[in-house]
């Protein structure tokens, strides 16, 4: 019988995920029963929730079991079908998780058009992290012609299509990123008005000359010393989509902001609005997302990267190293080839 290969969670991780948290094992690749059909997975996605999974506090999503396979959205072909909603050949989207086979009653498989797009877009900018920033940006963030729209994590999945979407809506976007490498892409590939970078230690002082007339959105994805340099700068109704904290992802202790009070005090009388989200909490702007989102990279108007690992057993080392900056764009593994 074929093997497959997949990575359990083997144990919950204090604070910095460890590759000691994680097990390969290798199983016996099912044969698809009655309404079934088997998928090869081509591409998994690396996404920063999956560090919520490996914890058991409390959340917006079950934890992953210990001993339970990794969850994650994949790319996959359908490799035998007793389903006749899929053929063998088709391109699925998936939650197919850290392995290399899997079964699916196709309940939630969306095909996906290879002639349309490269199919890794499909959990790329075409894909959650990309509709993340177009709902996130558009119904909270609401940027206004020559407002000013800063994002953290700019040259990430998320936080380069935030700043690419505002620039199309007329908007100064403004990215934070760790290091020149990745503030040089933001500015000259992604074409954001300025970029600077988290490590800086003068990144408040910095901050404030690159914003001369303050700060209308900030697209909230990391929190931490970002966020306390982007407060004070915030205007007058200023609107703050919190998509993400990942400077927090690791933390062993309860965040308690020393200056909770204050911070209060300035969402009164700057009359802020903070609103935290899930991407699928606009699962109804998927249409619209897709269309525009398409067009835009078609255009040209959006770009995209990707940071691709090779094979399922990298997946680890690679979700650790997303966690604290390794990754240099949407952070993705070749499982299999595009091709059998
Ligand atoms: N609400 C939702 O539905 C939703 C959906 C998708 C993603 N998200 C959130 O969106 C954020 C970005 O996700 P993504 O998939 O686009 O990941 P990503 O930006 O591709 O990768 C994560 C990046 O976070 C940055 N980072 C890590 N620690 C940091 C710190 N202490 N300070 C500043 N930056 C730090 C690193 O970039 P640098 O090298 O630039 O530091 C790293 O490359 C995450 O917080 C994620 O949880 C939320």
């Amino acid at each position: 019988m074929a093997q497959g290969q997949r990575i359990v969670l083997a144990s919950r991780p204090v604070g910095e995920p460890k590759p000691s948290d994680f097990r390969a094992e290798t199983y016996d690749v099912p044969t698809p029963g009655q309404g079934e059909v088997l998928l090869r997975t081509i591409w998994l996605s690396l996404d920063p929730y999956m560090r919520g999974r490996m914890s058991d506090a409390a959340s917006y999503a079950q934890p992953v079991p210990v001993g339970g396979v990794m969850e994650g959205g994949t790319v996959s072909e359908v490799i035998a079908s007793n389903n006749p909603g899929f053929a063998k050949g088709d391109i699925v989207l998936s939650r197919a998780g850290w392995q290399t086979h899997a079964l699916s009653d196709g309940k939630g498989l969306a095909k996906i058009d290879p002639k349309l797009a490269p199919i890794s877009t499909a959990v790329g900018v075409l894909g959650m992290p990309g509709m993340t920033a177009y709902t996130g940006l558009l119904e909270i963030g609401k940027p206004k012609t020559g407002e000013t729209v800063v994002v953290a994590a700019a040259s990430g999945a998320v936080g380069s299509a935030v700043g690419q979407i505002a620039r199309i809506k007329g908007a100064r976007a403004l990215g934070i990123a760790g290091g020149k490498d990745k503030c040089d892409y933001v500015k000259r590939e992604l074409g954001f008005d300025e970029c600077l970078d988290h490590r800086d230690p003068n990144l408040a002082a910095r901050l404030k000359d690159a914003c001369p007339k303050g700060i209308d959105v900030y697209f909230e994805n990391v929190g931490g010393a970002v966020f306390e340099a982007v407060f004070p700068l915030l205007n007058a109704f200023a609107r703050i989509p919190v998509c993400g904290l990942i400077a927090h992802y690791n933390d062993t202790e309860a965040h308690q902001p020393k200056w909770a009070a204050s911070m209060m005090r300035t969402v009164l009388t700057k009359r802020l609005t903070i609103r935290g989200f899930i991407v699928s909490d606009f699962a109804a702007m998927h249409a619209d997302f897709l269309r525009d989102m398409s067009g835009w990279v078609r255009d040209g108007r959006v770009k995209y990267k990707e940071f691709i690992t090779e094979g399922v057993e990298s997946a680890p080392q690679a979700l650790i190293g997303l966690l604290k900056g390794a990754n240099f764009g949407k952070q993705l593994v070749r499982v299999g080839p595009e091709k059998a």
